[in-house]
């Protein structure tokens, strides 16, 4: 597949915008600061915080850190569960729901109701077992992200 280009310039702070990439979905999203400032703080429930076990394949290396990502605030990511397959949906606010009062958003899968960071790291005790995809990209400047 050919790798797509994609200007930033119209993705407000928490919003996500999707695009196809390799008849892949993939989520870009404008993380918050309060988005990212809940990310350290999901560590401890999560299956692979570091994505070094389970998930060390799941992101290139420059995206193998705190925040999967190049700018911290700029999520990429394919946008499949990795239990089987759905899109799991975006919840962007910081909100309890029944399945965990203490989930701080990020994503959810109706199929089978896995739970995913603003980073698309997996929480533990659901059925997905790695995190996210993250695909290759680089910036190709500041508002335009290329990925493939
Ligand atoms: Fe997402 Fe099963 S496909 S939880």
């Amino acid at each position: 597949g050919a790798p797509v280009t994609q200007s930033l310039k119209k993705i407000e702070p928490g919003q996500q915008l999707i695009v196809a990439w390799r008849s892949l979905p993939v989520f870009i999203v404008n993380r918050t600061p309060p988005q990212l400032a809940a990310l350290p703080k999901q560590d401890p429930r999560l299956v692979d915080p570091g994505s070094t076990g389970s998930s060390v394949d799941q992101q290139p290396k420059y995206a193998q850190n705190a925040t999967r990502s190049i700018k911290p605030e700029w999520l990429v990511m394919i946008g499949i569960c990795t239990h089987l397959g759905c899109v799991p949906d975006y919840v962007g606010e910081m909100k309890a729901e029944p399945f965990d009062p203490n989930w701080q958003g990020g994503y959810y899968c109706p199929c089978h109701h896995s739970r995913y960071d603003m980073a698309g790291r997996v929480y533990q005790g659901v059925p997905a077992p790695k995190n996210m995809e993250i695909p290759p990209y680089h910036f190709v400047d500041d508002t335009t992200v290329q990925i493939g």
